[in-house]
This record gives structure tokens, C-alpha cells and sequence, in this order.
């Protein structure tokens, strides 16, 4: 099955379709993502708080997210595969920017990157474009300035915030962003927002308005919460508990080793009766 493209994930705004992504980190999580119809699996540096256990999306390398996303490539088809572009690999050059957005295509097999910014990140936008490399934006909540936003919190509140917030996403549809993240601004704001694109919005704690929807896999099926550094945003819906599910099954296994009902005879190879028979007589 041919992977869906850019082209085709843009023609769904005009249609009034929804575009779902999800994020996955593995092999196996990108299988079960496309067996259940996502259009674009975003292997997002929360990466590093879901799956690596960091604080903070900040300590994600680049060599981290090749490695993510080769597995998620190898177990995905159709769906559109865009990696993250990590903390420090695109804000200090243009030139940086390029290379690094580059490495992440020929090295990882996806086919798009995403970066956090907007004006001040248009140029660097355009010039990743250029060379032929499709790019998502991202703005409102960009983790990876949480040290000077302090919190994770909503983002866009005042007007003048706001404002900036619109001018961001037209400076990124401007410079050839494929299509724009909004993360946790005001339902409002986002359904403005994705009003004034031509190009689709993906909210991810921006309400209902917005042209697709985001949710981070760990969240989704609420996989070991209790470990994430970061609470449950409240916009996250939980449509399973899998992380319980698999406590559960763990904590059975470790009382039947222990108590001696798995494994029985059922689980075990059986051996020829002869050649056993044989063993036990050699036994000292
Ligand atoms: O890293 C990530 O998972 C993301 C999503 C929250 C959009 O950027």
C-alpha cells in the first residue's frame, strides 16, 4: 500500500475530513497505530519524558530520534511518518537546520520533520522546503522552550499572545509548512487560526475546530501514567487503560512463578519416552 503524501493529507481540509495523527516511538507501536487507520504517525521527542524517562524533551538527540523512527518506518505502510527535529539540532543555524532535517529523512526513512517556532523559525522553514523536505510547524505550547515558558501551560491568553500566535501559523503556511501543530491554546483561538490557513491545522489541546487532531500514544491508551514525569494534560481522552492491563497481567505472572502453576506440563516440550527413559538410568 502506497504511503499517503502530502498532497493527499492537504486535500482532506477542502473536504472538510478530519486528518488523525498519533505519536509512536517503536516497531510495534507504529504497527498497531496503522492497523488502526491513522493517517500520520509523528514520532514527537515526548519521546524522551514517554519512553526515555527524561524531564523534559530538552536531552533528545538526534541520533535518539533516527533510532525511533527507523522502527517506526520498518512497522508502518501507509501511514505518513514525520519525526521530531530535536532540541538544539535546527536553532542555532540555518545550515544546521538543513543537514540535521536531511539526516532524519535519509537516515530514518520518514518522510516529513517537525520543528517548534513560528516567525522567528519561517526562514529556517523555507530553506528546509526548499531542498525538498516537507515540514510541520508547531506552536503555541513548544516544549522544548519550557525552561523560559516555565510550565506547561496554556498558551495564546492575552490578545497580543494571541496575535503572535496567528502571525505564526501565516509566517509558517508563508514558508511552505505542510501543515501547522497547535498545542494548547484556546479552542477559540485554534478555530480562528484554522479559519485563516489554507493549509491544515492539527490541534493537540486546541478543541474541536481545528483540521486534525494529535494525541501522544502513552496518553492515548494511558500506558505506565504513573511514571510520566508530566501529569495528564486535561484535554488528553483516555480510550483505554493499558498500562493497568498490563500491571495486572505482570503481577499474575510473577504469583503463578511464584506459587508454581505456570509453567505446567501444558507449556512444556514434551520428550520421547525412550531417550527419557534412558536420561533418568544415567542420572548419578
Ligand atoms: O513530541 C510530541 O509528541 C509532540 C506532540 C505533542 C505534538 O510534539
Amino acid at each position: 500500500m502506497p504511503r499517503l503524501t502530502v498532497e493527499e493529507l492537504q486535500a482532506l481540509k477542502p473536504k472538510g475530513e478530519k486528518l488523525v495523527m498519533l505519536t509512536a516511538y517503536d516497531y510495534p507501536s507504529a504497527r498497531i497505530a496503522e492497523e488502526g487507520g491513522v493517517d500520520v504517525i509523528l514520532v514527537g521527542d515526548s519521546l524522551g519524558m514517554v519512553v526515555l524517562g527524561y524531564d523534559s524533551t530538552i536531552p533528545v538527540t538526534l541520533e535518539d530520534m533516527i533510532h525511533h523512527t527507523k522502527a517506526v518506518v520498518r512497522g508502518s505502510e501507509r501511514a505518513l511518518v514525520v519525526t521530531d527535529m530535536p532540541f538544539m539540532s535546527y536553532q542555532a543555524s540555518i545550515e544546521d537546520a538543513i543537514r540535521n532535517a536531511g539526516r532524519l529523512l535519509q537516515e530514518s526513512g520518514c518522510q516529513a520533520v517537525k520543528l517548534e517556532g513560528g516567525v522567528h523559525m519561517a526562514e529556517t522553514v523555507r530553506r528546509i522546503v526548499q531542498v525538498g523536505i516537507p515540514v510541520v510547524g508547531h506552536i503555541g505550547l513548544t516544549p522544548q522552550s519550557i525552561n523560559q515558558i516555565g510550565r506547561y501551560r496554556v498558551q495564546g491568553t492575552t490578545s497580543e499572545a494571541a496575535e503572535r500566535l496567528r502571525e505564526d501559523a501565516i509566517a509558517l503556511q508563508q514558508a511552505g509548512a505542510f501543515c501547522v501543530v497547535l498545542e494548547t491554546i484556546p479552542a477559540r483561538l485554534a478555530g480562528l487560526i484554522t479559519q485563516r490557513l489554507r493549509i491544515p491545522t492539527v490541534g493537540i489541546g486546541a478543541g474541536s475546530d481545528c483540521d486534525g487532531q494529535v494525541l501522544v500514544w502513552h496518553e492515548l491508551l494511558s500506558y505506565a501514567p504513573t511514571f510520566l514525569p508530566r501529569h495528564i494534560p486535561r484535554h488528553v481522552k483516555q480510550y483505554a487503560n493499558v498500562g493497568e492491563q498490563m500491571r495486572q497481567a505482570i503481577e499474575q505472572y510473577a504469583a503463578e512463578v511464584r506459587g508454581g502453576s505456570f509453567p505446567t506440563t501444558k507449556e512444556s516440550f514434551r520428550m520421547d519416552k525412550s531417550l527419557l527413559a534412558e536420561l533418568e538410568k544415567t542420572q548419578a
